[in-house]
């Protein structure tokens, strides 16, 4: 199994099973601190430098809140503008100087494989939060965290799971990362419905073909929506040359209840990387799915903070110290239940 004291997380394509295995255990493990039952202070005097360069509420505010919850202290650089990379410092200069500031950094970029071009002048862990149109490994664990843990309850692991992506599969970083990390499964069918000009990069495709996966591309929701896990996706906008050329393609693929309730099983579970776009022209998912059981969006964000938590935890090496480091939460709170 790969060493993670002192890993860059940087591609899904790291790991192994017995890697991801580690990872998941482990987030279960940071439920009771997420959860306020109790305090786990693990990082107490450690620092996280969150740079990022791309918009993001998720990922950002889940990455600082998740060093948080172990006790360490966060510190934040938000857009390029305000970083001295908008005076032509280098990605490589950035990292020098940032990771002498900090015991681990999350960064998210506008530009592919611009988090590992960072990485290699950075002296501690560098986490991938997005790089372009590439990766989000992050985002694909806590997706996997997910899915293993809404199957659960009906009996069901990973392996032998029907997995619909939709949307704007050539864009999305999330389902890339998704499909790689579900490729080391078995018996995966994956059904990806997209435009023709928005479908799965193919070397992506070919991943979870050579891995023995059966692969659906389809451009129709109708029929195609017989699954366990239905996983939506925006069309990525910004990726676009214009955002004129991704309104053709706003709208297509809208999910609501009557669809669902049409073309999907009585447990298929709905989810999203988010953000939706909940324009009207895009209404990717009705606001009429909101309660849903087996709408798993919010469930799945929150999964953010645990899978997160993993990663400071193993890329420091405290995975084993945890319950040394408890204390009890002494305000009010209502999450413990
Ligand atoms: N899922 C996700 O990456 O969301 P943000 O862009 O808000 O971080």
């Amino acid at each position: 199994m790969m060493t993670f004291e002192g890993s860059h997380i940087l591609s899904v394509s790291q790991f192994d099973r017995e890697a991801i295995s580690k990872i998941l255990t482990v987030s279960a493990q940071m439920a009771p601190y997420a959860m306020r039952q109790k305090r786990c202070h693990v990082l107490e005097g450690a620092i996280l430098n969150n740079l990022f360069f791309e918009p993001s509420t998720r990922t950002r505010v889940s990455f600082g809140t998740a060093f948080n919850l172990l006790g360490g202290f966060v510190r934040e650089t938000v857009g390029e503008e305000n970083s001295s990379l908008s005076k032509g410092e280098s990605l490589f200069d950035t990292a020098r100087v940032i990771s002498g500031y900090s015991d681990v950094i999350a960064m998210r970029h506008p530009k592919m494989h611009s988090v590992s071009e960072f990485a290699t002048g950075s002296s501690v862990p560098v986490i991938n939060g997005g790089d372009g149109a590439n990766e989000h490994p992050t985002q694909a664990l806590l997706d996997l965290f997910t899915i293993e843990s809404e199957m659960k309850p009906f009996g069901r692991t990973l392996d032998g799971l029907h997995i619909t992506l939709m949307g704007d599969l050539k864009h999305g970083r999330t389902v890339h990362s998704l499909s790689k990390l579900l490729s080391l499964y078995n018996n995966i069918t994956v059904t990806m419905i997209a435009p023709d000009a928005l479908q799965m990069p193919d070397n992506v495709i070919a991943t979870l073909e050579n891995a023995g996966h059966k692969v659906i591309l389809t451009n129709t929701v109708e029929g195609n929506l017989d699954c366990d896990v239905i996983y939506q996706t925006r069309i990525q906008q910004e990726r676009f040359a214009s955002p004129g050329e991704a309104d053709l393609y706003r709208g297509h693929f809208s999910l609501n209840r009557e669809i669902y309730q049409q073309y999907c099983q009585a447990h298929t579970v709905i989810m999203h990387p988010l953000p939706r776009d909940s324009r009207p022209e895009a209404n990717e998912l009705d606001t009429d799915l909101n309660d849903l059981d087996n709408l798993a969006i919010f469930r799945q964000a929150q999964n953010g903070v645990l899978v997160r938590m993993a990663l400071f935890a193993l890329t420091l090496g405290v995975e084993n110290s945890l319950t040394k480091y408890e204390k009890p939460i002494t305000w009010y709170t209502n999450k413990a239940g």
